[in-house]
């Protein structure tokens, strides 16, 4: 019989982002990403942080890597920021910025801490997007490959584990918000984009896999993808047919591809009949179904699972795409995805949510990682999972945040529940090691084990700060994942 509970190999840890966390946006010849410019915007319209600060690991991350060995991490997870390395996108490499991920990784390693890679998380160089638009055009993925192949070229003895490109599904729904898209694309007559750049990130972990498989011995790579599980709303058979369908667009339009190299055709045939379906060149196809580009793992990021209803198809064709809740005030999301005659999204009434209105619930963790193992038998990660909250610093300079707490023990809970029923996790990286900039709201929505004690509006000094969750994780690791009180 095999043992219950976590392997004694489970990878323990958290994740980031580099623009999420790094700051010195303009520093040792870094050069904008469109993030920084996406980041400004929010800060002029919103009141959010912008990135060029965030929560400055550029000039703390020995202070950051020893907090993460004292919580007992045997991971973390991290993305490369393109622009710093290559700030023009291709070209010359910036030795500087390359030497800081070389730093990084080294800082790890010294500290048993085994990085995780993720190669693209929506900061694409800004010099692409003034020249040809980004992921909108072709030439990104040729582009694209030239960077991969120098990072993977060079850090392929230190670093195993690597994951492509953060969330294509969240980039479908929030393409405002994780690419530059000029303003003239958004009358919704251009919505075919939102899967052209998709197909050309397709394009693009197809190739990031094969360089793997090619140039890092031992190496084993997967995309980090934004995945929930979809209940439907009621028992009725249009409503369950709702879910099937979400599933299909939202979910198994993505997993599809990385394990089996094809689009989903309920998916497929949904997107043709309403002229959002990507151009597909000669050649495409056999790229993503090539054995060598085909994913190890998925690597998942969890943090609420959703629900769907059925909508009659009323004629209009008229979609509508996830809303989001910018306030923070419980139940002020602005509307949810659309689509007449295949599905909408609603609230599920029978869930708890964030203050961003994320309907908190472990089970939907433990239902997916199982439905996802049976569906494709091939390993998972969780690299992110994590509850964004307000925290408070107290007088005695301590953060009570037992919610974040409790929202871990479930989820964590889940996975060992998951693993026991067979399905083989490899590593749990929640979101995020220390706080950062959020993609959505600013600074004020927390994620960290890690106060960072900086405002929107004034980044003081980032003075780095030990939350109640802090020792909590470290307990959990120590006794890997046996003490969850
Ligand atoms: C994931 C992203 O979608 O969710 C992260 O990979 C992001 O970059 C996280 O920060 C939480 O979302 P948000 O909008 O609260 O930052």
């Amino acid at each position: 019989m095999k043992e219950k509970g976590f392997p004694k190999d489970f990878l323990w840890g958290a994740s980031t982002s580099a623009y999420q966390v790094e700051g010195a946006t303009y520093e040792d010849g870094k050069k904008a990403s469109q993030q920084d410019v996406i980041n400004k915007d929010s800060y002029e319209k919103f009141g959010f942080a912008t990135a060029e600060i965030a929560s400055d690991q550029y000039h703390h991350y020995k202070e950051d890597v020893a907090m993460m060995k004292e919580m007992g991490f045997s991971a973390y997870r991290f993305s490369i920021a393109w622009s710093r390395v290559f700030p023009d996108g291709t070209g010359e490499v910036n030795e500087k910025g390359i030497q800081y991920y070389r730093d990084l990784i080294k800082e790890l390693k010294d500290n048993g801490i085994e990085p995780i890679v993720t190669l693209y998380h929506y900061d694409c160089p800004w010099t692409l997007v003034e020249k040809y638009g980004g992921w909108l055009d072709r030439q990104i993925v040729k582009d694209f490959e030239y960077y991969a192949r120098y990072i993977i070229n060079e850090f392929k003895d230190q670093v195993k584990i690597w994951t492509t490109i953060n969330e294509q599904s969240i980039i479908v729904q929030y393409w405002t918000q994780k690419c530059y898209i000029p303003e003239e694309l958004l009358d919704g007559k251009h919505d075919q984009l939102r899967y052209q750049i998709n197909h050309h990130m397709n394009l693009a972990q197809a190739i990031a896999n094969k360089l793997v498989h090619e140039l890092v011995p031992g190496g084993i790579v997967g995309a980090p993808l934004g995945y929930s599980c979809i209940y439907p709303l009621s028992a009725k058979p249009e409503d369950v047919m709702a879910m099937q369908n979400a599933q299909a667009l939202r979910n198994d339009y993505y997993t599809d591809i990385y394990f089996k190299g094809i689009y989903n055709k309920a998916a497929q045939t949904y997107l043709e009949e309403h002229g959002l379906a990507p151009i597909i060149e000669e050649g495409d196809m056999e790229l993503i179904s090539d054995p060598k580009a085909i994913s190890d793992f998925l690597a998942i990021n969890y943090y609420a699972s959703e629900c769907a209803k059925w909508c009659e198809d009323d004629g209009s064709h008229t979609m509508r795409w996830s809303g989001v809740n910018r306030s923070g005030k419980k139940g002020e999301i602005d509307g949810f995805e659309t689509h007449p005659g295949f599905y909408q999204m609603c609230k599920n009434p029978l869930l708890d949510t964030t203050d961003w209105d994320w309907a908190i619930d472990p089970i939907g963790m433990e239902y997916l990682l199982r439905d996802l193992y049976n569906r494709y038998n091939k390993p998972l990660m969780i690299t992110e999972n994590g509850l964004g909250a307000y925290d408070t610093l107290t007088a005695d300079g301590k953060v009570h945040d037992d919610y974040r707490i409790e929202y871990l023990r479930g989820h964590i809970a889940a996975c060992k529940r998951a693993i026991d029923k067979g399905v083989e996790l490899l590593a749990y990286c929640p979101w995020s090691s220390v706080d950062l900039l959020s993609t959505s709201n600013g600074v004020k929505k927390r994620y960290g084990f890690v106060y960072i004690d900086r405002t929107d509006d004034d980044p003081k000094e980032c003075k780095r700060i030990r939350k109640d969750s802090f020792y909590w994780y470290k307990k959990v690791i120590e006794s890997n994942g046996e003490e969850l009180e």
